[in-house]
């Protein structure tokens, strides 16, 4: 700012000493008005300057639609948090920590904005370890048998940290660690983070590059683009973990919303939450979400929903899987993906005992997940897809959650 203030002086001293030799009325009048241009030009320079102030101790940068602040520091590194508005007003904050989506605001059907995802206004509650709200999970999502799985003659361990199984990449995942984040567009809110996970991180092979690339559109979509790179073969499941709630209170809960998945299977589990194996019929039962019915309808039969469920989908082009509408708020949530398949989790162990920013308790079933994704344990199951990733391969996939008034 102080260097604006002196180019401004420096020029007023100079037009001063440009018109030597007498003072005739036109040169009075021409001196006048030059310095009556200058006088505004200072004053817009010094306005945006000020802005500019605001921009570097608040915000910090400034890109299409977004601000970042500063968020606190752990590993040593520092924490950013993201906001992203669209043109509609709409507003999405995302964390390096995790890469985590940490509030998603929009308007109900009254034009009351609220927010529809589970998430805390500061980094303590994040550091805290809940599960998984919002994050990137990674290097594999959902649980691997055991901990252990075989690429060719090669054994690998992982940890178990979700009984006698491997969850969520491991005791320090993606969801645990400090990205690295840049606003990625000039014109659209955009925001790239990047990670690089280590060979033997977590026991994974391969030095495997991550980006993931959280768009927010005027059209009320967040997409996420995923894309990976290894050199060492691997086996890699990436997805997001957000939770909704589209009441936009989590004094509700998500029993009421109507949900549709456009998946005639699903994959029975063991009682460690491990697929048989088995590709079965949602036909006759709690699973069939074909046609749309309230998500409480049959969850006492199912158990709890917290099942992979095979997208009718036949190739990976992006396309419709979900439809999940709230009459409370007249929200609706639509979930595109080329993943094939989703994790429906219902929030079943939610039980109360961490509570939102503002103080309300998180219980059961007060937020669900639409996990896009590949199948859990592939890497221990023939006949699912392949979660292999070679060197020389890119993985490449793309989630969008769409939200709209009915
Ligand atoms: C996933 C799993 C659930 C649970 C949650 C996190 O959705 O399928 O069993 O572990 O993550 O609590």
């Amino acid at each position: 700012m102080w260097s604006s203030k002196i180019i401004v002086i420096n020029l007023i001293l100079i037009i001063n000493n440009t018109s030597p030799g007498v003072e005739t009325e036109a040169k009075k009048n021409m001196k006048k008005s030059t310095l009556f241009s200058i006088a505004i030009i200072a004053a817009i320079l010094i306005t945006s300057c000020n802005n500019q102030t605001i921009t570097t101790t608040e915000k910090m940068e400034t890109k299409a639609g977004i601000t970042k602040a500063a968020w606190g520091t752990t590993d040593g590194k520092e924490v950013f948090l993201y906001t992203l508005t669209n043109a509609k007003g709409v507003q999405v904050k995302i964390s390096n920590y995790g890469a985590t989506v940490t509030s998603w605001v929009s308007p109900d059907k009254n034009n009351k904005p609220s927010g529809i995802v589970l998430g805390f206004d500061n980094l303590s509650g994040y550091l805290a370890k809940p599960p998984y709200f919002g994050a990137v999970v990674g290097r594999y999502g959902n649980r691997i048998a055991k901990g252990k799985f075989k690429i060719d003659t090669a054994q690998y361990t992982l940890a178990t940290n979700n009984k006698t199984n491997a969850l969520h990449g491991g005791l320090k995942g993606f969801d645990k660690q400090v990205w690295e984040a840049t606003p990625a567009s000039d014109s659209t809110a955009s925001l790239l983070l990047s990670y690089v996970s280590k060979d033997g991180e977590e026991g994974y092979p391969g030095n495997l590059k991550v980006t993931v690339l959280y768009t927010l559109t005027d059209d009320n979509e967040l997409k996420i683009e995923y894309n990976a790179t290894t050199d060492k073969a691997t086996v890699l499941n990436l997805t997001n973990h957000s939770y909704f709630n589209l009441t936009g209170d989590v004094s509700n809960s998500i029993l009421d919303h109507t949900l549709m998945i456009d998946a005639d299977n699903y994959t029975p589990v063991d009682t460690t939450l491990i697929p048989t194996g088995e590709i079965k019929s949602v036909k006759g039962t709690p699973f069939d979400f074909t046609k749309a019915k309230k998500i409480g309808q049959e969850i006492a039969a199912a158990g709890g929903y917290d099942h992979n469920f095979v997208l009718n989908k036949k190739d990976s082009s992006l396309q419709k899987i979900v439809e999940l509408k709230d009459s409370i708020s007249g929200r609706m949530l639509e979930v595109f993906t080329t993943q094939p398949g989703v994790q429906f989790y219902t929030g079943n162990f939610l039980d109360g005992t961490i509570s939102t920013s503002d103080g309300k308790k998180i219980n059961q079933h007060a937020a669900m997940c639409l996990e896009t994704q590949h199948f859990p344990d592939s890497p221990n199951q023939p006949k699912f897809p392949t979660t292999l990733l070679l060197p020389g391969q890119q993985f490449h996939s793309i989630t969008v959650y769409k939200l709209s008034l009915k």
